[in-house]
């Protein structure tokens, strides 16, 4: 009998057109190496202006927006978090790379979704337990059919186990994605018992056995990815996936009902798919999962231009088009429930070949700064986002086998990781805009060149500005006025910033874009401070004693 699933990946455009033309022949470049820098400048903007009143909350940030994604795709766990056959780096734990963990460390990442992405739906966790020699060498069932750079084999030593203590290693959550692809409730429900279940349960028992007595008490499970598209396995229509995510639910809740559940969801792009699977399950789901690529293209090369880099930093503001259409379809149907948006993929992504190969650019880094400005603007709403991927694929840091680098998007996430405080406060910008046309999956976009996150500590004597400049020649004088909040002259800055909007950082120029640290001594209620171009700046406000 003729498997359509398979025949129907196997014919994807996007897999047929890497596997046939562009890795045989070389065609389209991830970027253009050499920055194209000549562009004109433009005319100087008018100053901006921020209106602050720090006495009136608008909401309270969560922090499990930090999160970040891990998949076995390309390099991202084998060989790149899990190295256990290199021998030129340290690692512990038998396979994970010292030099990584540093690197998620100083990111301050909240929370870690594994093991994907379309890979969940036909991983079996039982293959990745019990002593690693004796599990099974495997194909990747999902990513495969790209071919050995994107869909390696792997031997299963990164299992639960292994990623457990990997997230005891950086100080992350948990958050599981079972498999709802090939798998069954029953092996869901085994699944949570084995990370869950105390030592008198069958699953619990074979943890202790595999020499982890301690429950883990994982949280957060994530059910199925993307089932909505053809090219994930387990694909059915949003009835089919409600009355089948209830089946797991019940599985999974009888062996630990304190556990969340994170279904799929989708934006206008399946418009009928959030509202049926919230009228059947809504009772039962936690969180709704939302996933955005921009500009949604396989097989783009951007170039350094002034265009792309306007065309990059838009998707912010497409991302939260589609959040806010998210938004607006879990309103209509959940009356009785709040039910909070998982962004639990979200990059910047033109091109296949950025699974295992490619650099971002500032440009990148200031549209990851924008995703987090849009994220605090929806605080209320969005609880929960981990962007893809940690390492290696469409990543934040880049090994290879003897080194590591991290790019601007790490650094833009670190920013607001480190330095944003808990809770948003009330204000307002007045700045000029950029009007960029449609580009790929990104509606035509008027972009402020000002953006900005403005938040408080508990305490209410630290206040935090992160400004970003848009623009990718000018500075942006500013004016920031401030009322509820007296501060102290000094001030610190972190700054984010490059030589020029196409800086990226490599193994041999690891720091040419960086955050800077700076002081300045002419804060009070009203004062002048100026962004630099294609910057992102955090100014910390203490309050005067
Ligand atoms: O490239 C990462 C993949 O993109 C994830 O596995 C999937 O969820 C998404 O389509």
């Amino acid at each position: 009998m003729v498997n359509w699933q398979k025949f129907t990946k196997f014919l994807d455009f996007g897999i047929l057109m890497y596997r046939l033309l562009m890795e045989p022949l070389g065609l389209f470049k991830v970027n253009k190496e050499i920055p194209d820098l000549k562009e004109p400048t433009g005319p100087i903007p008018s100053p901006s202006k921020i209106t602050i009143n720090a006495a009136k909350i608008e909401a309270e940030i969560d922090p499990l927006i930090y999160g970040s994604f891990i998949e076995v795709v390309g390099r991202c766990i084998y060989g790149g978090i899990w190295d256990e056959y290199n021998q030129n780096v340290p690692l512990i734990h038998g396979g994970l790379r010292e030099d990584v963990l540093q690197e998620v460390r100083n990111l301050k990442v909240t929370i870690i979704r594994w093991p994907g992405g379309c890979f969940s739906d036909v991983y079996h966790f039982k293959n990745g337990i019990g002593p690693r020699e004796s599990r099974k060498k495997e194909k990747n069932d999902h990513w495969h059919w790209y071919g050995p750079k994107i869909g390696p084999e792997h031997d299963n030593h990164f299992g639960s186990d292994e990623y457990m203590l990997f997230l005891r290693e950086v100080g992350a959550q948990p958050f599981i994605n079972i498999n709802f692809g090939t798998g069954t409730p029953e092996e869901a429900a085994q699944w949570v018992e084995y990370m869950n279940g105390d030592t008198s349960t069958e699953y619990g028992a074979l943890r202790a056995q595999n020499g982890h007595p301690e429950p883990y008490n994982v949280k957060i499970w994530g059910i199925g990815n993307e089932i909505y598209g053809h090219w994930e396995p387990g694909h059915m229509n949003a009835e089919q996936y409600a009355y089948r995510f209830l089946e797991f639910a019940k599985a999974m809740r009888a062996v630990d009902p304190s556990i969340k559940l994170v279904a799929v969801g989708a934006d206008f792009d399946y418009p009928e798919w959030n509202k049926t699977v919230l009228k059947i399950a809504g009772d039962e789901i936690d969180y709704l999962s939302h996933h955005v690529y921009i500009p949604g293209k396989v097989a783009a090369t951007l170039s350094n231009s002034m265009k792309h880099f306007y065309n990059i930093i838009a998707g912010a503001f497409e991302m939260e088009r589609r959040i806010q259409w998210v938004e607006t379809s879990i309103a209509d149907v959940m009356k009785h429930k709040q039910i909070p948006i998982s962004f639990d993929e979200w990059n910047a992504m033109w091109n296949i070949r950025q699974h295992y190969e490619g650099y971002y650019t500032l440009r990148d880094g200031l549209f990851a700064a924008s995703v987090f400005e849009m994220l605090h603007r929806h605080a209320n709403t969005v609880k929960l986002a981990t962007q893809a991927q940690l390492v290696n694929v469409i990543p934040m840091i880049v090994t290879s086998d003897t080194d590591v680098y991290h790019n601007p998007i790490y650094l833009a996430f670190q920013l607001f990781s480190t330095y944003a405080e808990r809770f948003l406060v009330s204000y307002s910008v007045t700045c000029d805009t950029h009007l960029n046309p449609k580009y790929g999956n990104i509606t035509e976009t008027e972009i402020p060149y000002l953006g900005c996150s403005v938040t408080i500590n508990e305490a209410k004597d630290k206040l935090v500005i992160i400004g970003i400049n848009r623009h990718h020649a000018h500075d942006l004088p500013t004016t920031i006025s401030i009322s509820n909040f007296d501060p102290d002259s000094t001030a610190q800055i972190f700054e984010l910033n490059g030589p020029h909007h196409s800086a990226y950082n490599f193994f041999d120029k690891k720091d040419e874009v960086r955050i800077q640290k700076k002081e300045f001594t002419e804060a009070s209620t009203q004062f002048t401070y100026t962004f630099p171009a294609h910057s992102v700046t955090a100014i910390i406000l203490h309050k005067t004693k």
